[in-house]
């Protein structure tokens, strides 16, 4: 898919004050500083247009784009992290598992985790919830680069071999670099192939 045009429409913290139109959406969700916001960028090729930080807990909204006029694309805040205040120290916020049980312009959330890490139990618990809550998803490995081949390699088995410890099937899962654009081309043919299928229904 080619993107002609990648434009920010609006940030809020309420699902019911996002966009109305019933366009195809995908989020983006994981830890704080796993890299969605970067993510984001690497795959619209545009430096800045989602906020991205050195330290956790930058991406406090739902923020939400305009891709080729057709589709939404998602930028939300990491979980995981806590800063400021004490009633934003719940886990998941409310406003973000809101976001993923009211929106029903989601096709899928892309899950993401940091390739050089073992299973961490916050992001299985989170996918344990989609699952429960019949949110598509599909999981995007970050910060490919990081990691020397027989590594990421290694790692990405390990995962793969913890999903089906609970899960009877896996989900599509993208490999993905926001420094070098590895997994740019699979992460939006996926995409397109989704779109494709709303064209047509
Ligand atoms: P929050 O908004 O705080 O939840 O974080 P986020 O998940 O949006 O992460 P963000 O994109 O802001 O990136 C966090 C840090 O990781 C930044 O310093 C990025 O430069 C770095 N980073 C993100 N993706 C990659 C990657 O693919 N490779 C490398 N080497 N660094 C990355
Ligand atoms: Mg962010």
């Amino acid at each position: 898919m080619q993107i002609k045009s990648a434009e920010f429409i609006l940030s809020n913290s309420d699902v019911e004050k996002c966009p109305a139109s019933r366009i195809p959406e995908y989020a983006f969700i994981g830890r704080s500083n796993v890299g969605k916001s970067s993510l984001i960028n690497m795959l619209m090729q545009r430096k800045s247009l989602a906020k991205t930080s050195g330290r956790p807990g930058k991406t406090q909204l739902i923020n939400h784009f305009l891709i080729n006029k057709n589709w939404h694309l998602v930028d939300l805040p990491g979980y995981g992290y806590a800063r400021v205040s004490k009633s934003s120290k719940k886990v998941f916020q409310k406003f973000i598992t809101d976001y993923f049980l009211k929106r029903e312009q989601l096709v899928c959330a892309f899950v993401l985790i940091d390739c050089r890490h073992d299973p961490q139990p916050i992001d299985l618990q989170f996918l344990e919830w989609l699952g429960q809550q019949q949110i598509p998803f599909s999981i995007i490995f970050t910060k490919a680069d990081k990691l020397k081949p027989n590594a990421l390699k290694r790692n990405v088995g390990a995962y793969k071999l913890k999903l089906l410890e609970s899960w009877e099937a896996l989900p599509p899962c993208f490999i993905t670099s926001s420094s070098n654009s590895t997994g740019r081309d699979e992460v939006l043919q996926y995409i397109d192939d989704i779109n494709s299928e709303f064209e047509y229904s």
